[in-house]
């Protein structure tokens, strides 16, 4: 995309972490924004930053797992802009846990979220664009968890790998039908978000009983914290690499480059059959 003054993005998981950075490096550049997100009190205080700051802004509170609030999404904005020209498929949960130990309702939730949000947003917004004869730009958040596979983390890792492959099958799609609408996908490693505290917008109807956690649950929990709250890149940085890639039309954004390493072992793995290297340890 070469024009941004005046568009409209519109970014689910709006109210937080990535979506709120990518929000803000958007209005910058003159951007209106329409934010979806499923926390209401987030969502409040985040339009009434852009709306005091003087950005065109509509805050639309949505859970993206549930596809008639994505269409009501796109129905607002385009009432309330007439059009959409960006799109970032933002809003993610992150469940730890064992493939085996992961309850029916674990996967439901971060598959609703992960991958329904995501193909929801495409089922809402891609045929508007195409059909607006105008630049429009398409971010799939997924994550490095869409391109490796460490040990305790099987549903989050499913749910990216699936982002990752929809987005590139997106980019082909797209490549037949029009010049004018492309696609990244953004794979980020650890940054300093609310991220490892997605349990705060699970959904009643999908929680888990009470239970107490085992001793390994919660040393996996407090790992998982740890490695998210002490992320070298900020939620800034990511923002400004997606803004240049949205501006360059790149398709992967990889905005931890020391990461490319374990991509590179696992690919490896793949190509010379070896059994899964484990790239969550420190090499030897
Ligand atoms: N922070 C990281 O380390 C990291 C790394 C790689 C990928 N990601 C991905 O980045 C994206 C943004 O996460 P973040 O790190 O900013 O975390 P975050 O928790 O700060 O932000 C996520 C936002 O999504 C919203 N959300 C959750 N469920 C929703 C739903 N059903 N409908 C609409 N909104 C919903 C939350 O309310 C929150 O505002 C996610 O897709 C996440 O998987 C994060």
């Amino acid at each position: 995309m070469k024009r941004f003054e005046g568009r409209t993005a519109v970014i689910t998981g709006g109210a937080s972490g990535l979506g709120l950075a990518m929000a803000r490096r958007f209005a910058r550049e003159g951007v209106q924004l329409v934010l979806a997100d499923v926390q209401a009190d987030a969502l409040e205080r985040t339009a009434a930053e852009f709306a005091a700051a003087g950005t065109p802004v509509l805050a639309v509170r949505c859970d993206v797992s549930r596809a008639e609030e994505v269409e009501r999404l796109r129905d607002e904005a385009v009432a309330r802009f007439g059009a959409v020209h960006s799109l970032c498929n933002n809003a993610g949960v992150a469940p730890g846990g064992l493939a085996w130990e992961s309850t029916v309702a674990d996967w439901e939730w971060c598959l609703g979220v992960n991958v329904y949000g995501v193909i929801h947003g495409l089922r809402s917004f891609v045929p508007l664009m195409l059909s607006q004869d105008d630049e429009a730009h398409i971010v799939n958040t997924a994550s490095v968890a869409g391109l490796l596979s460490p040990p305790g983390m099987g549903i989050y890792c499913v749910s990216k790998h699936a982002v990752v492959t929809l987005t590139e099958c997106l980019h082909h799609d797209l490549a037949g039908r029009s010049d004018k609408v492309r696609a990244s996908v953004l794979c980020p490693a650890y940054v300093p978000t609310g991220i490892h505290d997605s349990e705060r917008n699970r959904p009643e109807e999908l929680r888990n009983a009470a239970r107490e956690k085992s001793e390994e649950e919660l040393a996996r929990e407090a790992a998982l914290r740890h490695a998210v709250q002490s992320g070298r890149i900020s939620a800034e940085q990511v923002a400004d690499t997606v803004f240049e890639a949205v501006r360059e039309e790149r398709f992967y954004i990889l905005t931890h480059q020391k990461i490319k390493g374990a991509i590179e072992t696992r690919m490896m793995d793949i190509l010379l059959e070896r059994t899964p290297t484990d790239t969550s340890r420190p090499r030897k």
